[in-house]
């Protein structure tokens, strides 16, 4: 292996910066040629495909986004797309790939691997956690430090005013964000699309909050799980709270990433360069049980991952 590339696909997580900071300088200083790949798969296509040095990634660990920039390359899903990046890739004399991204940029990951024989590691970022086998993937940790941190801004006023708060969180497939941030606010409910909700009970229950004195009450709903408008619509009339929404959207993939995202990343980073060294084909890294190692991506992609529901109960039990 003499050169690779790295690319940043798909949804951006924060922490994407400190992985692609640790894959350019491992593979550095291991004698690689680092090549960064712009906006994703658009730009293995495209051939926008800088080489990349010690000093280029100075100062982008604390940064948010990906300085590679990212999409969700519909051409990558045609095989003249894949057929011109593969092109590309042979003519910079790129032999092994990282791909950082979620699930969708880890399957492309595996079918160009499978079409064209390219040795790919992928490292998990995205915001929402549902890729199997990690703890954790890239981004994750920031995400919910950022909701936590507007659903403590949305008590405050909720408390004031003695409303209801219906915030609707990121997770199309997935209510990891939604049952976390939950938890760690004591939010009264987590609405996810793992677990059906029965309205009626959950406004008996906020009614009953009610009336021992609660004087605020956040209902914290996953996208995948429906619409924070449908869902105070559906208990308003019921718990006697005047109700507000709030949709955090995009800004929960934003911001400089924390400790946790900026060492996990770096980490993956750096264990992504030592798998393509090592040979590995299509692999990706995960952390389990607090150690980072690499799992055959097909495997990986084809286990669904399972929210812990244990968790979802402690959600019901402690408010
Ligand atoms: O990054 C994953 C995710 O945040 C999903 O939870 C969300 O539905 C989606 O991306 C939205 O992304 P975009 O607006 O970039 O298509």
């Amino acid at each position: 292996m003499k050169a690779i590339g790295v690319l940043t696909s798909g949804g951006d997580s924060p922490g994407m910066n400190a992985a692609i900071r640790a894959v350019v300088r491992y593979g550095v200083k291991n004698g690689l040629r680092v090549f960064g790949i712009e906006r994703g798969y658009c730009g293995l296509i495209d051939g926008a495909i800088k080489e990349m040095s010690f000093a280029s990634v100075a100062g982008i660990m604390e940064k948010g986004g990906t300085i590679l920039r990212s999409s969700r390359c519909g051409e990558f899903l045609t095989k003249e797309g894949r057929e011109k990046a593969a092109k590309n890739l042979a003519q910079y004399g790129i032999d092994g790939l990282v791909v950082i991204g979620g699930e969708g940029s880890l399957t492309g990951s595996v079918v160009f691997h499978k079409e064209f024989g390219v040795p790919v590691v992928g490292i998990p970022g995205t915001i929402d956690n549902d890729i199997a086998y990690t703890d954790m993937c890239v981004g994750v940790d920031t995400c919910l430090n950022t909701v936590i941190d507007a659903i403590q801004k949305l008590k405050d006023t909720a408390t004031s005013h003695e409303r209801a708060f219906i915030v609707e969180v990121m997770g199309r497939e997935s209510g990891y964000i939604a049952l976390m941030s939950a938890i760690a606010t004591g939010s009264e409910a987590a609405i996810i699309p793992e677990v059906p909700v029965d309205f009626d009970q959950l406004a008996a229950r906020l009614l009953e909050e009610r009336k021992r004195g609660k004087l605020n009450c956040i209902v914290v709903v996953a996208e995948g799980a429906g619409k924070a408008e449908d869902v105070a619509r559906k208990i308003s009339a019921k718990i006697g709270y005047e109700t507000r929404i709030s949709i955090l959207g995009h800004i929960q993939r934003g911001g400089s990433p924390t400790a946790f995202d900026r060492l996990l990343a770096t980490r993956m980073g750096v264990r992504a360069v030592q798998a393509l060294m090592d040979g590995e084909k299509c692999v990706t890294t995960v952390l389990s049980a607090g150690k980072i190692d690499v799992l055959d991506t097909e495997k990986i992609l084809s286990t669904k991952k399972q929210l812990d529901l244990s968790l979802y109960e402690i959600s019901l039990m402690l408010t």
